[in-house]
């Protein structure tokens, strides 16, 4: 299993304790940055594990900024990538056998080493269940494929597609509004 690890200037102490862990574990990993503390922004590496995964340079990537949460969030714009977020053994394990998980995220400032050792070891050892819940990633599949077209991105003119609903900023920003 070939795997990439990237992260930006908050999680490079974690990205760095993965690396070792990979390494320690024969893991064949590839360190795609960044390589110093100097502030970097996160979608630059979480883009270039995505795309690795992506094209099938890699089968996995892990990928670690201040919370996890900002990696998670542009590596899932790539298709094909289906990024977790994860603090926890169980939903690393769950993110495997259900979601078929292919790029693992990490909070520095969230977990500390020893955990996130522990979470990409069951994380690489858990194989996706495959059955009903295939049927569920299809779906995801579904809907990257309802996006992916020329023009995704661009507002939607056609109505019902859902791409029509930040249209004229009624739905932005404002939060829920509980009327009492
Ligand atoms: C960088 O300060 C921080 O915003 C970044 O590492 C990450 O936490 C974003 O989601």
């Amino acid at each position: 299993m070939r795997v990439a690890v990237a992260s930006d200037h908050g999680g490079w102490q974690l990205k760095q304790q993965v690396v070792e862990y990979l390494r320690e574990a024969g893991v064949p990993c590839t360190d795609l940055g960044t390589y110093s503390e100097e502030a970097v922004d996160y979608p630059d590496f979480a883009v270039l594990v995505a795309e690795g995964v992506r094209r099938g340079d890699y089968d996995r990537g892990i990928l670690c900024c201040g919370t996890g949460i900002g990696v998670c969030i542009a590596a899932n714009k790539v298709p094909g990538v289906r990024a977790a977020l994860c603090h926890d053994t169980y939903s690393a394990r769950m993110s495997r056998e259900h979601n078929d998980a292919n790029v693992l995220t990490m909070g520095q400032r969230v977990i500390g080493p020893g955990l996130a050792r522990e979470i990409v070891r069951v994380w690489l050892a858990t194989e996706f269940a495959g059955g009903r819940h295939a049927r569920r990633v299809d779906k995801i599949r579904d809907i990257e494929a309802r996006y992916g077209g020329p023009g995704a991105g661009d507002a939607c003119g056609t109505p019902g597609c859902g791409r029509e609903l930040n249209k004229g900023g009624s739905q932005r920003g404002g939060g829920l509004s509980l009327a009492g």
